[in-house]
């Protein structure tokens, strides 16, 4: 069975959702869509809460969000407990991304990013194990943090 990606987008990023669907499925695995299903103006905290909920509440593993510049669908995504959401612009950001951050859900601005590039970034993200060691006790730190913030709000 193949593995299940979430997948989400604004209007700005949706051409580059639906093609990034195709090369997720050329590499063997399964989008979920969450929307939108087309180009009609949206808000990107909608889109994003979808991907980042099923994410952090562990019904998919990872997930990919698109907009125009990638920087709204980040702050969304990154207020979920357990999320570790990365804007990519290229193959090294991606590769670190997935090495030393554990990287969760891939984040691409669909408006500053050639196609090209954005298929290298996702399939590196996909390649790119975690390296562990010092890394993950820095995510521990995150993790606690999140424990920390969540007892003062
Ligand atoms: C939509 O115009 C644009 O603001 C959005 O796609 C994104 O870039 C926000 O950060």
């Amino acid at each position: 069975m193949s593995v299940r990606i979430g997948i989400g987008s604004d209007h700005a990023g949706l051409e580059m959702k639906n093609h990034l669907k195709e090369t997720l499925r050329s590499l063997g695995y399964e989008p979920v869509d969450f929307g939108p299903s087309d180009d009609c103006s949206v808000d990107y905290p909608d889109f994003g809460e979808k991907v980042s909920r099923a994410v952090s509440e562990g019904e998919l593993e990872r997930g990919i969000l698109i907009c125009g510049t990638g920087l709204g669908m980040s702050i969304v995504a990154n207020k979920f407990p357990r999320v570790r959401a990365t804007l990519c612009h290229d193959e090294y950001t991606s590769r670190m991304s997935r090495l030393h951050n554990d990287s969760n859900i891939l984040v691409i601005g669909g408006r500053v990013t050639e196609v090209a590039t954005a298929e290298t970034i996702l399939r590196t993200w996909l390649e790119t194990p975690f390296e562990g060691g010092r890394h993950q006790r820095r995510l521990e730190k995150i993790e606690k943090l999140e424990e920390r913030i969540r007892d003062v709000s």
